[in-house]
């Protein structure tokens, strides 16, 4: 008697626990509802990827109407031409790609496009033939934020006899080194004392930089300017040149232009410790989805897109402001 009620009481343990599987499995959203992207990111190489990463994730993985995977590519071009086949394969529903190098895209994004998918490129661009294989193209004016300091550089250095210019290069082949690049050799070219002593290669990182530098300053010391192209290398060759002994900023040897605009550089900056900080906004999370929006509507999306941009000398900024930077 006492076995059969037990087995009952099993029975009934078993019934209910299959119900309540039944009811959680119904409560899940399916995946199918959701709008697939897939964002291949060039990497980790800066605080700044990493402002754009946080930017991109948040804005897109707390929205239930979305599902994002994203992938990093650590700098390598190969690696994202992998992840955009996965995503084929996959079969979301759009591609994002931050382009580690501009050349290269064409076979891969016919592909895509062959597959019906469409694509946006932020951040840096592509050098494709045919530009119908891309929505949009969203990120900075590389080649005006070089002008700006350029500008900067031409109201600083009036009337000086010889202007020795150091030049630390980025990730060679992406936008921001090319345009950043071109608009300082423009300027040279306009500028008879303005010499570019030497271009050193520090890969958007503060640990090559670093690298570079130390090397370089071996040997060689007669530097007026610095032009960085981005905040973390800079950070690497400041430390090169405190272990040089050499002086930077207000009242140093070297004036320090910079690219990015962080937290870190803005600080510097205010503590003269940095010239000019010129800004590349990473925050365009939420700019991509009002694009994506749009474009499902079937609304018509601008094929060039630039995020707002300013730049910053110690006498723009106050402690309140830098607090407030959110990368
Ligand atoms: O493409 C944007 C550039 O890439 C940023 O200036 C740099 O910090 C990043 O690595």
């Amino acid at each position: 008697m006492m076995r059969r009620f037990c087995s009952v009481l099993l029975c009934i343990a078993m019934i209910l626990s299959l119900a309540g599987c039944r009811k959680e499995a119904e409560a899940e959203p399916t995946d199918d509802s959701r709008f697939v992207i897939g964002f291949s990111q060039v990497g980790s190489e800066s605080d700044w990827r990493i402002a754009n990463t946080k930017s991109m994730t948040e804005t897109f993985s707390n929205d239930p109407r979305y599902k994002f995977v994203m992938e990093n590519a650590r700098q390598k071009q190969e690696n994202q031409f992998a992840s955009v086949r996965r995503f084929i394969l996959d079969g979301v529903d759009l591609i994002l790609i931050a382009p580690t190098i501009e050349e290269g895209w064409q076979t891969v994004l016919q592909e895509v496009h062959d597959a019906g998918i469409p694509v946006i490129i932020m951040d840096r661009s592509v050098a494709v033939w045919d530009d119908n294989l891309f929505l949009t193209n969203i990120g900075s004016d590389f080649l005006g934020q070089g002008k700006k300091a350029a500008d900067w550089l031409n109201k600083e250095t009036k009337g000086d006899d010889q202007v020795n210019i150091l030049h630390l290069q980025g990730t060679i082949g992406a936008t921001a080194q090319i345009m950043r690049t071109k608009a300082l050799e423009d300027a040279v070219a306009e500028h008879d004392n303005w010499v570019v002593t030497e271009q050193l290669y520090g890969d958007f990182t503060e640990a090559k930089a670093y690298e570079v530098m130390t090397e370089f300053l071996r040997t060689n010391t007669d530097i007026d300017v610095l032009y960085s192209e981005n905040d973390n290398m800079t950070f690497g060759a400041m430390r090169a040149f405190d272990e040089a002994g050499i002086t930077y900023g207000k009242g140093g040897q070297v004036k320090i232009i910079t690219f990015d605009a962080t937290k870190e550089a803005l600080q510097y900056c205010m503590d003269g410790k940095i010239d000019l900080c010129v800004e590349c906004n990473p925050l365009f999370g939420p700019q991509i989805k009002d694009l994506i929006a749009q474009y499902r509507k079937g609304e018509e999306i601008p094929k060039h897109v630039y995020v707002d941009e300013k730049v910053f000398t110690s006498a723009d900024l106050d402690q309140a402001l830098i607090d407030a930077r959110e990368y």
